[in-house]
């Protein structure tokens, strides 16, 4: 029988023992599940945990800036912002199917980490040479990651589970992986997560937050990642979360991903022109713990203003269409 403050005790104690006094960096994703995990390492061992935010320029508008403004507000932990978008890009160049792109993300991540965690450790060098203690072990062995149990089960990792897809935190890790994981939410479902932030201090703004996957928006385009198509699918992604948002169901609905079908055309008119564009997906759904979801019944007015909207907005896209399957069968994300 838990509860919230049973939870943080238990945790608390377990990373207290697991790090000693050993530096700790934790990935910082915007999401629910990186920023509890953060505040519970933070709460037990403050300063030796500096957290990394990697841009992968996989994010969705405005999101690293929200990161930086709410999350740094609210806690004053150390944050360090990386930005690896070159190398997420390069190694997703000419990459469709969706495993090898959830583990080439997976493996930059850890790649990112690496490279933050030197620089935490020459930072940490300066500051110490300043002080005269000299006294810093000079590496970082302890990556904490937001890990759910869902990620683990869906990823393979329980008890009889098939791998339905690598959670870019569970299957998606290289095998040369240096560090030594923190995972101090890994027995936990997301209602029970937030449920700890929230007893935490968290602000009800991160807390509240809808999910996103890590891997972003590079798991929303549906055939190659390139540049440009990030561009489109983030300006429909805008247009979709400020409707969702004005017409008051961001707490209605878990989430909803939008797709880009980018090896998809389909012709349209508009103006007085022919257009040969791509359709993008609308996927919202409704969940108690993503284990299994329905389709979201929302309303028509709703997804007529997003639908014209995006026609209008986004000049490569000329066709909106609404994903109606529950899960099982379907996955919520479409890779
Ligand atoms: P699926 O698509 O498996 O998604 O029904 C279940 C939930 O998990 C999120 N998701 C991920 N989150 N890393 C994450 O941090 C991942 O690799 C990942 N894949 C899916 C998805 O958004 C949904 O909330």
């Amino acid at each position: 029988d838990w509860t919230a403050g049973s939870i943080i005790d238990e945790q608390v104690a377990l990373i207290r023992a697991q790090v000693g006094s050993g530096r700790v960096i934790c990935g910082l994703s915007g999401g629910v599940d990186s920023a509890v995990a953060a505040a519970l390492v933070q709460k037990a061992v403050g300063d030796q945990l500096t957290c990394v935010f990697v841009d992968h320029g996989l994010l969705r508008a405005g999101e690293a800036e929200q990161v930086e403004r709410d999350y740094v507000a609210a806690t004053g932990v150390n944050l360090k912002v990386w930005d690896a978008s070159e190398a997420f890009l390069a190694a997703l160049a000419g990459v469709t199917d969706p495993e090898a792109k959830r583990k080439a993300i997976g493996r930059e991540f850890i790649r990112a980490f690496e490279a933050a965690a030197r620089e935490v450790i020459e930072d940490a060098a300066e500051a110490s040479t300043a002080a005269g203690s000299g006294d810093d072990d000079g590496e970082v062995r302890f990556l904490v990651q937001g890990t759910l149990y869902p990620d683990v089960v869906e990823s393979g990792g329980g008890e009889g589970a098939a791998n339905i897809k690598s959670h870019h935190n569970v299957g998606g890790l290289p095998d040369d992986l240096q560090f030594e994981l923190v995972e101090p939410l890994r027995a936990l479902f997301k209602d029970e997560v937030r449920a700890v932030g929230a007893q935490l201090g968290l602000p009800a703004e991160i807390v509240g937050r809808q999910p996103f996957p890590g891997p972003g928006l590079g798991i929303r385009i549906i055939g190659e990642v390139t540049r440009e198509r990030l561009e489109v699918l983030r300006a429909a992604d805008l247009i979709a979360r400020q409707e969702l948002t004005a017409a008051g169901l961001d707490s209605t609905i878990w989430q909803c991903p939008v797709v880009l079908l980018a090896d998809v055309r389909s012709v349209g008119v508009q103006g007085d022109g022919r257009t040969y564009g791509h359709p993008v997906v609308l996927r919202p759904v409704s969940s108690e713990d993503a284990m299994t979801a329905d389709w979201t019944r929302m309303p028509y007015d709703v997804l007529a203003r997003i639908s014209t909207r995006i026609t209008n907005e986004v000049a490569e896209v000329n066709r909106v269409v609404l994903d109606v399957t529950s899960k099982p069968p379907g996955t919520i994300e479409w890779e």
